[in-house]
């Protein structure tokens, strides 16, 4: 199959090309679509036939649920029922947005969708030309990550058809994202709403809307089975092994030097803070931004792994961030793409 690229520029939609990816929807193709978090890997969400193309083009395991992005508010209704009066109150303040919610489902969402689950995860993303493609698809669009199982989200169209080249029919290519990291996943159909994927709205942002927010405990506990199935499996992983250090500009440079004499056999690359940049001028580096602005590390997170993949690395190192707030959710991505391999000074 040969894959298209649609480019579209934001501030002055082509509709013509809008129209062309939504032609390909609508008969149950794939589509590539940008949102603000990561690109995602769209198909006609009511179409079983469509969505099962999804699983079977990012080689994605049957047994985890997709979500469903809708373009205008009232899209909730039909998809989720039993909705509390007070979570549609605060939905509506929140979305459009990096939000993920998980609902009780009705019936004409395809149980491929909720891969055989009761509820439905329901996004409505922060992109007009995408809420525009799901109007013109009259339709959800069921979207997971655009990348190969396995491996790390891709945030621009060009990381997209990395993966999915030849694998579907079109990128819809509107420029890089602008958060880097997907969107937070929270259970609504619990007493307590419950935070089953930490992204970019975190549990303190969260709790200025829900009194309560609790953490699902396997993100706190390894051993827990998570309430989201996408959780258990290896992840945002690189073909080259990652190690991350948690450590301030001193003592990242310390030890990371450590680990470059220790392993002179091997192509490094590393990813680090714009202040320690020039410490590592002969090894192929990614910037991660201000240490001070977690939103520039989180932008490039993902771009930067698979950047250095292609530079053809052994090892990459990474510097970590203290686990509180949005570094939280920053490094609920880097264990899993380092399998663990994770210190703290
Ligand atoms: O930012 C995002 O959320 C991106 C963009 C494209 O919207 N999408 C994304 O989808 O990250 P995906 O499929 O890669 O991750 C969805 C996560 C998985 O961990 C999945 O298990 C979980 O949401 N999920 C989906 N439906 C669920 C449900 N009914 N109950 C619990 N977890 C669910
Ligand atoms: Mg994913």
């Amino acid at each position: 199959m040969k894959t298209q690229v649609i480019k579209i520029n934001e501030n002055s939609i082509d509709i013509k090309a809008l129209e062309k990816a939504a032609d390909i929807i609508k008969v149950g193709g794939l589509v590539a679509i940008p949102t603000e978090t990561v690109y995602g890997l769209g198909a006609d969400g009511l179409n079983p036939e469509a969505v099962k193309k999804i699983f079977q083009a990012k080689n994605r395991p049957g047994d985890n649920p997709l979500i469903l992005h809708i373009a205008d508010f009232q899209d909730i209704y039909r998809l989720a029922k039993d909705i509390r009066e007070d979570d549609l109150v605060i939905l509506k303040k929140l979305w459009p947005g990096p939000l993920t919610v998980v609902l009780k489902k009705k019936d004409i969402v395809p149980l491929e969708v909720s891969a055989g689950l009761e509820t439905v995860a329901i996004r409505m993303p922060d992109k007009d030309v995408t809420r525009e493609l799901i109007r013109l698809c009259k339709s959800p669009l069921a979207a997971p990550s655009a990348n190969l199982s396995t491996k790390p989200s891709p945030t621009n169209a060009l990381d997209t058809l990395e993966d999915m080249d030849g694998r579907i029919e079109a990128v819809l290519d509107a420029g890089p994202c602008s958060i880097g990291i997907e969107s937070t996943v929270l259970d609504l159909t619990e007493d307590v709403a419950t935070i089953l994927r930490p992204g970019f709205y975190t549990r303190e942002f969260l709790a200025n809307y829900w009194q309560d927010v609790e953490l699902d405990t396997a993100l706190k506990n390894d051993k827990q089975a998570p309430k989201s199935p996408g959780q258990k499996y290896k992840h945002y992983a690189p073909n080259a092994e990652v190690r991350v250090l948690v450590a301030n500009k001193k003592i990242f440079l310390e030890e990371s030097k450590k680990i470059l004499d220790n392993n002179k056999d091997k192509k490094i690359g590393l990813m680090v803070f714009e202040d320690s940049l020039k410490d590592f001028v002969s090894y192929e580096s990614v910037n991660l931004g201000n240490r001070d602005n977690l939103l520039e590390m989180s932008k490039i997170l993902f771009e930067g792994l698979r950047q250095l993949d292609k530079k053809g690395v052994d090892l990459i190192i990474v510097n970590g961030v203290e686990e509180k707030g949005y570094g939280a959710s920053i490094m609920n991505r880097l264990k899993k793409s380092a399998s663990g391999n994770v210190k703290i000074y």
